[in-house]
């Protein structure tokens, strides 16, 4: 079993070591859409095949040599990571690929493994399960740097041309592994979040490939003033709470439009963030205790930050408040009491205000640092051209529990710092656009796709829904060849085991998705 540990890993360290330098720091954004992380396994706990053969640990990374350039093959090949195991494999199974997306894919191996969606998938069909680097994340990098230039080829569609490519011509690490392309066995794409969007997006793309598909909370939909993104939150949250940050975020909207600065100061001076000079950017600061609720699962438990936030605005000498909430005084005082005891330590630690939450200064080096493994800057890229995201206001005519000062120019901005010259902006406004967000949708069909055999797992917390077949505002419903399922979840909880062990309908998704993939499976043909 050692022949495994020769010469590989050693290998790919050398490649992203190129120094990264003591860097500046950057604002606090806001979340990216990520799959939940599942502790890896500890590699002291054998593998064994079905047979008893004693497999590499999970852990273990393959490398593939994988097209820089899927528009111009000629370009060569960069080494793209990927972590492999047949435990459960027998003859005629599937093989289950998944990208974790927008992350370092060594933190994600579980996803080879039955505590995840797509363990308990191979398990029950006999397949053998890949996890997929993204390009430009991690280790599996096509250049040296993240400069604009290099950033060239980060794009959905050579991610979808990833996918196909690496199925298409790998040979995987298992008995009868150049025997497993497309055609000869059954593809199986998994995905959540951004890499599920990918499993609809390469299923559109490429249907002679993969043959069936399970995308969790799969941000399908670009959008770019995506205020729908604090739809779920104010929808689940509870009502006291949601009742007096609407009523916060109304007074602040307010004052802010007032243009009276010394109203304005007085205002920043109850957060403690009166050293902010940008009035969008202390708006944008409030949006920060919302995020805690992308981190909640059905087994969270009570005691999470949002929670915490909540208790902070409706516990007032032990006594919380009935569903209208305490009102504005108390709620305004509380909600900046919160940041000045706690709240601003949290997040910020000890910089100062500019540094921790404001965005202007256009000559922070942070913005042009362009060091490998930087998810953050890999992901702005693909946020800047060909998604969007940018978190917002509501509508006038919506309620909203963040501020309307927050327009998507606040977000369109911060692309241009990034990466100058990358985009055709806008000269008089110095505002950029994202290039490519309508053409996306165009090109996979957004939350319109009719891809069969493709199941789309959701939850209904989950902020990030309003970018997926499960929008309030998508037209799709589903169909038997394409099952929308819904659970009382949130972000990806279904691809996860321990969350369906947490929420009966969780586990009624996982169930029923693999009952499907039984039957897909069991009608798959070899093509010759
Ligand atoms: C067990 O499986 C491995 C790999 O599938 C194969 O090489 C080996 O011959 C098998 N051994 C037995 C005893 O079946
Ligand atoms: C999951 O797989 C492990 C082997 O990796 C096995 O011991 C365990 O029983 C499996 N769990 C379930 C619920 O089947
Ligand atoms: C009011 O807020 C408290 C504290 O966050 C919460 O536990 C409770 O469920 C809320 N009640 C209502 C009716 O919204
Ligand atoms: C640039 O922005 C200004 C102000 O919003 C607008 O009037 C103009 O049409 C924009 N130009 C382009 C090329 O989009």
């Amino acid at each position: 079993m050692l022949l495994f540990h020769l010469a590989l890993p050693a290998l790919l360290l050398l490649r992203s070591a190129a120094a990264r330098p003591a860097h500046a720091k950057g604002p606090l954004g806001p979340p990216h859409p990520r799959v939940p992380h599942v502790e890896t396994p500890s590699e002291e706990v054998p593998v064994t095949s079905r047979n008893g053969t004693q497999l590499p640990p999970y852990t273990y990374s393959y490398v593939f040599e994988q097209l820089i350039d899927h528009n111009n093959p000629s370009l060569g090949t960069f080494r793209q990571r990927y972590w492999h195991t047949y435990e459960f494999y027998e003859p005629g199974g599937p093989i289950i690929l998944m990208t974790p997306g927008e992350v370092d894919a060594s933190g994600y191996t579980a996803y080879l493994t039955n505590s995840t969606i797509n363990g308990r998938i191979a398990q029950e069909l006999n397949g053998a399960t890949v996890v997929l680097e993204h390009r430009f994340f991690g280790n599996s990098n096509p250049y040296q740097d993240l400069s604009v230039k290099s950033l060239g080829v980060l794009t959905v569609q050579q991610a979808v041309d990833d996918l196909a490519y690496f199925a298409q011509n790998v040979n995987l690490p298992m008995p009868g592994g150049d025997q497993l392309a497309p055609g000869k066995a059954p593809w199986i794409l998994v995905g959540g979040s951004y890499g599920g969007a990918l499993v609809s997006y390469a299923m559109s793309n490429k249907p002679d490939v993969f043959y069936a598909g399970y995308a969790s909370s799969a941000v399908v939909q670009a959008i770019i003033d995506f205020w729908g993104y604090f739809e779920p939150i104010r929808q689940s949250m509870p009502a006291n709470c949601s009742a007096d940050i609407e009523a916060v975020i109304a007074h602040v909207d307010s004052v802010l439009a007032s243009n009276d600065n010394t109203q304005i100061n007085a205002l920043k001076s109850t957060f403690g963030l009166q050293g902010l000079s940008h009035n969008d950017d202390f708006a944008a600061a409030l949006q920060q205790n919302l995020f805690a609720w992308q981190d909640m699962q059905p087994d969270s438990g009570p005691g999470g930050g949002f929670y915490e936030f909540c208790d902070a605005l409706e516990v007032k000498n032990g006594v919380s408040a009935g569903a209208s909430g305490w009102g504005l005084d108390n709620a305004l005082q509380a909600w900046g009491n919160y940041w000045k005891s706690t709240y601003y330590q949290q997040i910020c630690g000890d910089d100062d205000v500019e540094t921790c939450l404001g965005t202007y200064d256009a000559t922070n080096p942070f913005w042009s640092y362009d060091y490998l493994d930087n998810a953050d800057r890999s992901w702005q890229w693909l946020l800047c051209n060909e998604f969007g995201f940018y978190f917002d206001g509501a509508p006038s005519a919506q309620p909203t529990i963040t501020s309307r000062a927050v327009t998507p120019s606040y977000g369109e901005r911060q692309c241009g710092y990034r990466f100058p010259g990358a985009f055709p902006g806008n000269t008089t406004t110095s505002v950029v656009e994202v290039p490519n967000a309508r053409g996306l949708n165009v090109a996979y069909q957004g939350w319109e796709t009719t891809t069969p055999r493709l199941i789309f797992a959701n939850g209904i917390n989950d902020p990030w829904r309003e970018a997926t077949v499960a929008a309030d505002g998508s037209p799709n419903t589903g169909s038997d060849m394409q099952p929308h399922l819904l659970s009382d979840g949130f972000h990806c909880s279904d691809m996860l085991i321990r969350e369906g062990a947490a929420s009966a309908k969780v586990k009624s998704v996982q169930d029923t998705a693999v009952t499907y993939m039984q039957e897909w499976f069991a009608q798959w043909t070899p093509s010759s």
